[in-house]
């Protein structure tokens, strides 16, 4: 498998093609050190074999904000430099920090803009990179990620939104792309040139008049140009259009952009992949081979490995099914994809870190901090003597499923596949914790065919339930023929 071949990225060896991109854990103090939960929290990804493994957004200047890491002291690079240890004696996984910087922001509602800063503050930012990024190599880290991404401040320059009138000119995308091109320059002159530096920006804001792909595809070629040695994409997370909560901070994941930035279940699977593919598809015709990293709501080992071979990435980035098993890398490579814990996209994570509370998988046992154990070749899930007695009923326009609960230690769900109307393909649609499901995405006329396999907290499945078909009855209206079709007296 594709997915499964290394990659040389500047000297560093990759194992494979899975990445697990940047996510705050809140699993530091307000001192921002690392402590033995969070190098825990990176040590399983290690144990999972996950190829590249981004350390969560780092702060790189001295302001406070709730719990998060920091490189913006040499009385950091102890902790950072136990967290790289550990995940190296782990397996071969590689391991670089996001480094980032953001503006400062009140509870009153009041936002400091990168309109406000001035040279000193510009030039004082850029020095930061520099020393934060020569800090993580001291710690021994693989290479170093800038954050040029979501609300924060190098993202901010790169924006359409930018309205700075000076050389950092929001008007041409030379100036937005100046205030990147210094950092680079300066990150290259602390580090070196043969130390892998990668990026993090956003290939489609997702806010009104925010920039999308014709933008980005010229940025993630800037980017390439200034020896950028791996693209990772996101979508939206900004300011613009978050939603004000009193007497809080604004969060920029709450609005339309913040969806877009973690899509949640109502989203389709790969609703970002075009994006990956466009930008590696410019670049690639301008004689660049950056690797680009393709991200959003990716899980299925079938369809990674369709995106890589299809050359519309080179790296499959997975946060929150990561988050959920960092075992998957494993999992595809010992041939065990059925014992993958499904991310089911609820976005639990994503409210723990908004709230500021220690980010943990809505799926895991109840109390756990980390991800359980792996427990390969121990008895999987199975239905009682009675059998699954999945069931269905039809009521107000929903189908509302029952079953009866299954067999075997430490069982967390179930996972619900449905095909539509005589599709030979099930996909799953949901996964529950208890033992019913109420399908409200049904259309009248249509027919639906179902069944529901238990999982526990290491993925592994029951065999199927019983199958279900129902037919929707069509709504009390006159329906037009399809096309074509003709009606038969
Ligand atoms: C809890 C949480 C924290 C995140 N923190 C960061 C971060 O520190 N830096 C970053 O660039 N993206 C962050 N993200 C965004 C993810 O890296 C990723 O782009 C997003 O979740 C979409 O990928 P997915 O569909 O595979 O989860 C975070 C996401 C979540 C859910």
């Amino acid at each position: 498998m594709k997915l499964l071949e290394p990659l040389d990225v500047n000297g560093m060896r990759l194992p494979n093609r899975v990445i697990v991109p940047a996510m705050v854990t809140r699993l530091s103090g307000e001192d921002g050190y690392v402590n033995g939960d969070i190098i825990d929290r990176y040590a399983r990804y290690a144990e999972g074999h996950v190829g590249l493994i981004v350390v969560e957004a780092t702060a790189i200047h001295r302001s406070k904000s709730g719990p998060l890491l920091r490189l913006s002291e040499d009385a950091f690079v102890p902790g950072h430099r136990e967290l790289v240890k550990r995940v190296h004696d782990a397996s071969d996984s590689k391991v670089v920090p996001q480094i980032i910087h953001f503006m400062k922001i009140a509870r009153s509602g009041w936002r400091q803009t990168i309109e406000m800063l001035d040279q000193a503050d510009i030039d004082a930012i850029i020095a930061d990179f520099g020393t934060a990024a020569a800090r993580a190599r001291e710690a021994g880290y693989d290479g170093v990620e800038l954050h040029s991404a979501h609300a924060y401040t190098l993202s901010s320059f790169l924006s359409r939104h930018n309205k700075r009138r000076d050389a950092y000119t929001g008007k041409t995308l030379e100036g937005r792309l100046k205030m990147f091109g210094q950092v680079m320059t300066e990150v290259r002159r602390q580090v070196g040139h043969d130390w892998p530096v990668g990026v993090r920006f956003l290939a489609e804001e997702a806010i009104k008049d925010g920039y999308a792909l014709p933008d980005s595809k010229r940025i993630a070629l800037r980017m390439a140009q200034m020896g950028a040695d791996y693209i990772s994409l996101s979508v939206g997370g900004k300011f613009e259009d978050a939603v004000p909560k009193p007497g809080h901070p604004v969060y920029p994941y709450t609005g339309y952009s913040g969806d877009r930035c973690m899509p949640g279940a109502w989203y389709p699977d790969l609703p970002h992949a075009h994006l990956a593919a466009g930008i590696k598809q410019y670049i690639n015709a301008k004689g660049y081979d950056v690797p680009v990293v393709s991200i959003g709501k990716i899980n299925d080992p079938r369809e990674a490995e369709t995106l890589l071979r299809e050359g519309k990435a080179d790296l499959i980035g997975m946060a929150r099914q990561l988050l959920a098993d960092p075992d998957w890398p494993r999992k595809v490579a010992e041939g065990r994809p059925d014992e993958i814990l499904h991310c089911i996209y609820c976005n639990v994570c994503k409210q723990l870190d908004e709230n500021f509370k220690k980010v943990t998988c809505f799926l895991w046992p109840k109390n756990n901090l980390q991800a359980p154990a792996d427990l390969a070749g121990t008895a999987h899930p199975t239905w009682p003597a009675a059998g699954a007695g999945l069931g269905a009923d039809i009521i107000d326009g929903q189908i509302k499923l029952t079953w009866n609960r299954a067999d075997g230690d430490g069982i967390i769900g179930y996972d619900v596949y449905r095909a539509e109307d005589g599709e030979p393909e099930t996909d799953c649609i949901e996964a529950v914790k208890s033992a019913k499901y109420t399908d409200r995405l049904v259309l009248g006329g249509l027919t639906y065919r179902y069944y529901v396999r238990a999982f526990d907290a290491q993925g592994r499945a029951s065999p199927p339930s019983n199958g279900i078909t129902v037919e929707m009855p069509m709504p009390d209206f006159e329906p037009s023929l399809p096309d074509g079709a003709i009606e038969h007296a």
